[in-house]
């Protein structure tokens, strides 16, 4: 059988085409998402013992696609030995084939996938984290076979129910992003009740999640965007103050003279400031980064003496410079996190579940718009989560 048809499901429930259409990157294509990415016809995966094919009903965009079709920072053709790559670390869908040793889940159960692979075997798989396994992996970045195809192969243990209420699309825009900032905030950064919490990139797919968690624990955050048509998206999902990024010149520039670093500072003072007049005169507890080259400096002067930056990325590049003697002086800590375990995405999934956690889908593109949707999260052109319909049936 050829591939299916888009925006389809099959009457029979398991019955696999030999062929499926796919999202993919080639080594010698990387560059822009919009010439990168492109659709082919690829073989359906076979599976291993413990993994599971599922019909991916919709996915995600996240910015892992971006670097993935760039082959900037790394090449995913270091990561992995496949001939090319099948982006997207998103996917709601249907259990469509099971492995032999899988228990949890059936055929035809409906999911959402979570994007972390580990051995499952290792005493780090077993008693510390997954997240500590030699061979920690985020699917559909280091590896192939992600959420840009009609079907993708995953571990059993990636999957977490589908909320009902939600729409396919809906379903498939919240995993990666929600639950690396329930990572952040409840597993690492400890966030308590009445914390103030700065909030980079408030507006974007880490930071809508940031602010529903810090509102659910009882924090206070404080939403960083760029512009004023952020402002009402923000404050509907907890900010209790927002800071336009736009209106300080506080941005680490590579190569700065001296003028320029007494202008950054005395600029980041002036945020400070800013940010103190919607705290009630506290600096931040904790700081959500992610942002990394541009802010991270800015982070460590900003946050609290004995406060907590907690870092899961670098959008504005990974080398970051920053005066140290404000973190030992003010005794600060900076903590890296990195998506999050089985257990801590089923527990944030429940919140979601229970419609205490909503996600924020912005757009929905059809399939072959794919590389399109990554061209804007590129460009910095989206408010919250992109989402793409696959086998979900046409609007
Ligand atoms: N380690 C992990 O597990 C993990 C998981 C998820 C994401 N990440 C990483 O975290 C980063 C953000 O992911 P995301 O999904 O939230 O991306 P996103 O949807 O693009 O949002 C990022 C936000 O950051 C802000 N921003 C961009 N450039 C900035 C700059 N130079 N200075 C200040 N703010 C800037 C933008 O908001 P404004 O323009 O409104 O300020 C943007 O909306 C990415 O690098 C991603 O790879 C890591």
């Amino acid at each position: 059988m050829r591939s299916l048809d888009l925006h389809t499901v099959p009457a029979t429930v398991g019955e696999t085409p030999e062929l499926m259409k796919a999202i993919v990157i080639r080594k010698e294509r990387e560059g822009d998402p919009i010439t990168s990415m492109q659709l082919e016809e690829v073989p359906v995966p076979e599976l291993g013992p413990n993994e599971v094919l599922v019909l991916v009903m919709a996915a995600g965009v996240n910015f892992n696609g971006v670097w993935a079709a760039q082959g900037k920072p790394v090449s995913v053709f270091r990561m992995h030995k496949e001939p090319f790559h099948i982006a997207g670390s998103d996917a709601s869908g249907i259990v469509w084939k099971i492995g032999k040793e899988v228990r949890r889940w059936k055929v035809g159960d409906e999911v959402v996938i979570h994007c972390n692979q580990s051995c499952g075997q290792c005493p780090e798989c077993n008693g510390l984290d997954p997240m500590a396994c030699s061979e920690q992996k985020i699917w559909g970045y280091e590896t192939s076979w992600g959420s840009f195809a009609q079907f993708t192969k995953v571990q059993a243990q990636q999957l977490v129910q589908k909320p009902k209420q939600l729409s396919w699309e809906d379903a498939a825009s919240y995993g990666l992003t929600y639950f690396t900032a329930y990572r952040m905030l409840v597993g690492r950064a400890e966030v308590k009740p009445g914390d103030n919490v700065l909030v980079w990139g408030a507006a974007g797919g880490l930071g809508i999640f940031a602010l529903q968690i810090c509102r659910i624990l009882g924090a206070n955050p404080i939403a960083v965007v760029s512009s004023p048509d952020k402002y009402d998206m923000v404050k509907s999902l907890g900010a209790t103050g927002v800071i336009n990024r736009k209106d300080f010149d506080f941005s680490w520039t590579e190569n700065e003279t001296p003028e320029r670093t007494k202008k950054r500072m005395d600029e980041t003072k002036r945020l400070g400031a800013e940010l103190r007049k919607l705290t009630g005169g506290k600096d931040p507890d904790v700081v959500f980064e992610h942002v990394g080259q541009e802010t991270f400096p800015a982070s460590v002067f900003l946050c609290k003496r004995f406060g907590k930056i907690v870092i899961c990325g670098a959008t504005s590049g990974f080398n970051l410079t920053f005066d140290v003697r404000y973190l030992w002086m003010r005794q600060k800590e900076i903590l890296g996190s990195h998506f999050a375990n089985a257990y801590q995405a089923e527990r944030a999934n429940e919140l979601v579940i229970n419609g205490k956690i909503k996600p924020v889908l912005d757009q929905v593109f059809d399939f072959p718009d794919t590389p399109k949707a990554h061209q804007l999260m590129k460009e910095n052109k989206h408010k919250g989560k992109l989402g793409i319909r696959i086998q979900a049936p046409l609007p």
